[in-house]
């Protein structure tokens, strides 16, 4: 859903979209095979890469809430018609409130996947499903 807000911010060339699904099928490839080798290393790697993910987003509205700075159109700009529908957002939402919710989605990301690089061969994964 990040990807797909940003694409509808963008409205990137055929080329660009074509890079965008090459790069992603090789990632869910290598990825894949690196999980059934080792499930608890992919966990991890992506719970610190969640993390920087909010430091990034912590930047990036930090740089919104600059009087004059590069991003404070945001402020003010609407948020994307796929941000408003996916995270139930009011119909006046903008640009820094979808930078919240999705800050929020890589901190949730980031709590699961250490939790589960933490799990012992015995313990049951304790989240339930869309938690
Ligand atoms: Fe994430």
């Amino acid at each position: 859903m990040h990807l797909l807000t940003a694409l509808q911010l963008k409205e990137p060339s055929l080329l660009f979209r074509l890079a965008v699904i090459g790069a992603q099928g090789v990632f869910v490839t290598l990825f894949g095979f690196s999980y059934i080798i080792n499930a608890k290393f992919c966990h991890r790697f992506v719970g610190y890469l969640e993390e920087e993910a909010v430091k990034t987003y912590t930047k990036c509205l930090e740089d919104i809430d600059k009087p004059d700075g590069p991003m404070k159109h945001w402020q003010t700009q609407a948020a994307p018609d796929v941000a408003i529908r996916y995270w139930k957002m009011k119909p006046d939402s903008t640009m820094r409130d979808v930078i919240l919710a999705i800050r929020a989605d890589e901190a949730h990301h980031r709590i699961v996947n250490h939790s589960l690089a933490s799990l012992r061969k015995d313990e049951f994964n304790p989240y339930k499903p869309g938690q």
